[in-house]
């Protein structure tokens, strides 16, 4: 903690997010586990993309920031200015009505009448970075955004209960260890499956869940990424129907104990064993999900880009060609004009030539 402060004396505040741990929202291991996902499955073209437009220092590691949002709002982990980004504080979450089980945007996230959450930000952000009208700095900060809340969006307690902020009010004992249910499915359970399983590291947990990805649930990676099509979210994003699973999966079993009961503010939980192995499974789709679909609003988007690029380019080809028949044209009819008149100059011209060869006639 002490280290983190003192250096953010010294170095720019943004440089400092890569180096201490989190606290926050999916824990950094959340998020950064996510992006790691994710980062398997990019295209070429999209990796190229990520690096053009994250800071030089991540050669394109989406991992590297994906917690960046969380870092610039608290004062601990960024000192210098995070009362400039209050503002975004409630773009990583939506509020349900309690135990409704339903997410429904126009009442819960109406972000036209100015409230946000994180319905809104994704759908605002997926359009900023595809805008290649939208200046450089909003673009690179919408990808970092978008990073973080697609991996936000897959935690169920950021579409959590209002009355209870999300799972931060319900507090208990998970495995003895006091805690709230937001922090256990933010960081708790996913740090005691890392150390447990994974000799706490990451990594290895990471290459599990991509393998669990590839074979597990081979036959659900389509349906994951495809949207309603009632839904009319553009690039694949479409964050109100990962917000209604979420919903659904808090009244079913993250706001549910042991014996099946719901968790309430006014009850302390004591969670152990059957919570986390029973849970876990979820939590871990969710992780996959999240790094999947996040792929493939990136790789959707690159590829908008790109097409566009492409017709851009056919179109500029057109009008080159039409700009060169023009020319063609116009020099075509300044030689025909030319060549007329000078037909003309040299008939005058040779008229007397004419006249005199005449005269010539009778002599010869
Ligand atoms: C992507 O790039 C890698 C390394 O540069 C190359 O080996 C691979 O063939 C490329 N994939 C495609 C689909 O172009
Ligand atoms: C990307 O960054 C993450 C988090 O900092 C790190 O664990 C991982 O090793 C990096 N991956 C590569 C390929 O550099
Ligand atoms: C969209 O992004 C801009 C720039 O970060 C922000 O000011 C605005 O509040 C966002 N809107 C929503 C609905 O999230
Ligand atoms: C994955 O796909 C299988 C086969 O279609 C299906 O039975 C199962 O319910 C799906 N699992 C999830 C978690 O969607
Ligand atoms: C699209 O064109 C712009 C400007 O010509 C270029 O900067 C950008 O890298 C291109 N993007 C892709 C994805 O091809
Ligand atoms: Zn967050």
């Amino acid at each position: 903690m002490f280290l983190c402060m003192s250096s953010t004396i010294f170095f720019s505040s943004i440089y400092l997010l890569i180096a201490c741990g989190s606290v926050y929202g999916w824990g950094g291991d959340g998020h950064s586990l996510t992006a790691a996902i994710a980062q398997t499955l990019l295209t070429n073209e999209s990796l190229a993309f990520v690096r053009d437009h994250l800071p030089w220092y991540t050669s394109g590691n989406i991992s590297m920031l994906a917690s960046w949002p969380d870092y610039i709002i608290y004062p601990d982990t960024n000192p210098v200015d995070y009362l400039n980004w209050q503002w975004s504080k409630e773009l990583h979450y939506v509020d349900t009505k309690d135990w409704s089980c339903v997410y429904n945007r126009d009442e819960d996230c109406n972000w036209n009448t100015g409230r946000q959450c994180v319905d809104g930000s994704i759908q605002n952000y997926t359009i900023r970075l595809a805008d290649t009208q939208q200046d450089e700095i909003q673009r690179n900060e919408a990808l970092k955004f978008l990073i973080h809340f697609i991996g936000d969006v897959h935690q169920p307690l950021h579409a959590g209960f209002q009355g209870d902020r999300g799972g931060n009010s319900i507090r208990g004992h998970f495995f003895g260890k006091e805690t709230n249910l937001h922090s256990l499915w933010d960081n708790i359970m996913i740090e005691r499956r890392i150390s447990q399983d994974f000799h706490s590291q990451p990594l290895l947990y990471l290459d599990y869940l991509i393998n669990q990805m590839k074979t597990r649930y081979a036959q659900n990676t389509s349906d994951w990424t495809h949207c309603p099509s009632s839904d009319e979210s553009r690039y694949l994003a479409c964050s109100t129907s990962w917000i209604i699973e979420d919903a659904k999966l808090n009244c079913e079993i993250v706001y549910r104990d042991e014996n099946n009961q719901p968790m309430s503010i006014s009850k302390e939980f004591d969670l152990g064993q059957t919570y986390y192995n029973t849970r876990m499974v979820i939590l871990e789709q969710r992780l996959i999900q999240g790094g999947l679909r996040l792929a493939t609003v990136i790789n959707k988007i690159v590829q908008s880009i790109t097409d566009n690029n492409k017709s851009n380019k056919i179109c500029f080809g057109t009008m080159m060609l039409f700009i060169a028949l023009v020319c063609l044209s116009i020099v075509t009819l300044s030689l025909l004009i030319y060549s007329f008149l000078r037909r003309k100059t040299t008939r005058i011209m040779l008229l007397p030539t004419i006249k005199d060869k005449n005269e010539y006639i009778p002599v010869a």
